[in-house]
């Protein structure tokens, strides 16, 4: 029988959600997250024997779960890069009170997959998708992928039952606001909740610059323009997407509003690296390594007495926070720690 401890940070916040990111790589260098030139053929990813094993993982996820967590979203990096992500799936999905197990992946290597991942007890998919424009995609993404690969993946999703299945597109000024109103259109025709994401400061690789955010109230102008919204409830506390309905009935769209609007005062969310490491924040700069104490064979009290500690002197808001100056800090890379 699970026996939740249900631990609350310096904020009052709950750990709900567990982000574990399963490899640092990427088949893909999308500018805005691992641009080419820092990510090139020497940057030098985590070797494999520091991967945390599925046994490890596994092990770690169950400790989030008697202090809280329900919900947890597999990530990287692109996590299908990992071998067998399948067999994880069906030993996360084994964890009693975890209720419910996502994924986000850019789509590339998820057509074949689909079918075996819901079968393992995978229940949602997000898929990046910033373009559906050939050339806007590829730009963006700095890949050779086709984007017809990524949309075939989307309809293998849904024939899969991964079901709702959520689209991430990240605009970014002078690049890619002329695919808000296509990115939409494509999800009234097929069902896809697309959410617009504005473009973060995260890591220090990426140059942010402030100019280059696209608010996400100027989204939902132009979504409103062309398709008729309204303002939806929120579902749950720390929700990270404001959600929007079409007034036709022909869906929903979320716009995720870090920048603008940023919402880390409900914020539930934890993320495990691949070396497991614990961060208890996108923006943080330092983790707490809990694959030592998982290695040196300590007991499920040593654990769940190490989250517990982190969570409870959990202090961040970084989104709340933000200036020119933390910008620039040198915060952990979203391709390690995941979106
Ligand atoms: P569901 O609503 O359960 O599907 O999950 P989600 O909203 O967490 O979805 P997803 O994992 O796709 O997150 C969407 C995007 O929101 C991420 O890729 C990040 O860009 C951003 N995001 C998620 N969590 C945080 C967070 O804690 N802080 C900030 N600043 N951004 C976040
Ligand atoms: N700003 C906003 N979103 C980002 N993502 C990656 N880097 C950034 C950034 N700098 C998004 C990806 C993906 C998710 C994992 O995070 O597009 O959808
Ligand atoms: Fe890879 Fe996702 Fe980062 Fe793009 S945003 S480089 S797909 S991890
Ligand atoms: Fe949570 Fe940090 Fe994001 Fe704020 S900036 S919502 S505290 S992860």
């Amino acid at each position: 029988m699970l026996v939740r401890v249900n631990v609350t940070d310096t904020r009052d916040r709950p750990l709900r959600d567990l982000r574990v990111s399963v490899t640092d790589r990427c088949n893909f260098r999308c500018t805005y997250c691992m641009p080419r030139e820092l990510f090139g053929p020497d940057h030098a990813f985590v070797p494999r024997d520091e991967l945390l094993t599925f046994e490890e993982i596994a092990r770690i996820v169950e400790a989030f779960a008697r202090a809280g967590v329900t919900t947890v979203r597999l990530t990287g990096g692109e996590p299908l890069l990992r071998r067998d992500l399948t067999l994880l799936v069906r030993m996360l999905t084994a964890i009693p009170g975890v209720d419910d197990l996502a994924m986000t992946t850019n789509g590339a290597l998820l057509q074949r997959v689909a079918g075996g991942l819901a079968d393992a007890g995978l229940r949602r998919v997000t898929v990046s998708l910033d373009a559906l424009d050939p050339d806007t995609f590829r730009r963006m993404s700095d890949t050779t992928t086709d984007v017809h690969v990524v949309l075939d993946a989307l309809h293998a999703a849904k024939g899969a039952g991964l079901w709702p299945v959520k689209v991430n597109a990240v605009i970014r000024r002078g690049v890619n606001e002329d695919q808000v109103v296509p990115l939409a259109r494509l999800g009234r025709d097929e069902g896809y909740v697309v959410r617009f994401i504005e473009y973060m400061d995260v890591g220090h690789t990426n140059g942010w610059r402030r100019d280059e955010v696209v608010a996400a109230a100027e989204v939902v102008d132009r979504v409103h323009a062309a398709f008729p919204l309204e303002p939806l409830a929120p579902r749950r506390d720390g929700e990270t997407a404001n959600r929007y309905r079409y007034l036709d009935g022909a869906g929903e769209i979320g716009v995720i509003a870090s920048v603008t609007q940023p919402f880390c005062g409900a914020c539930t969310r934890a993320r495990l690296s691949p070396v497991g490491e614990l961060f208890t924040c996108l923006f943080a700069t330092r983790g707490t390594d809990l694959r030592a104490i998982v290695r040196n064979g300590e007991d499920d009290a040593f654990l769940d007495a190490a989250v517990e500690g982190v969570w409870q002197r959990r202090t961040d808001r970084y989104s709340e926070l933000r200036t020119a100056a933390t910008a620039g800090m040198p915060k952990v890379e979203m391709s390690y720690i995941g979106g």
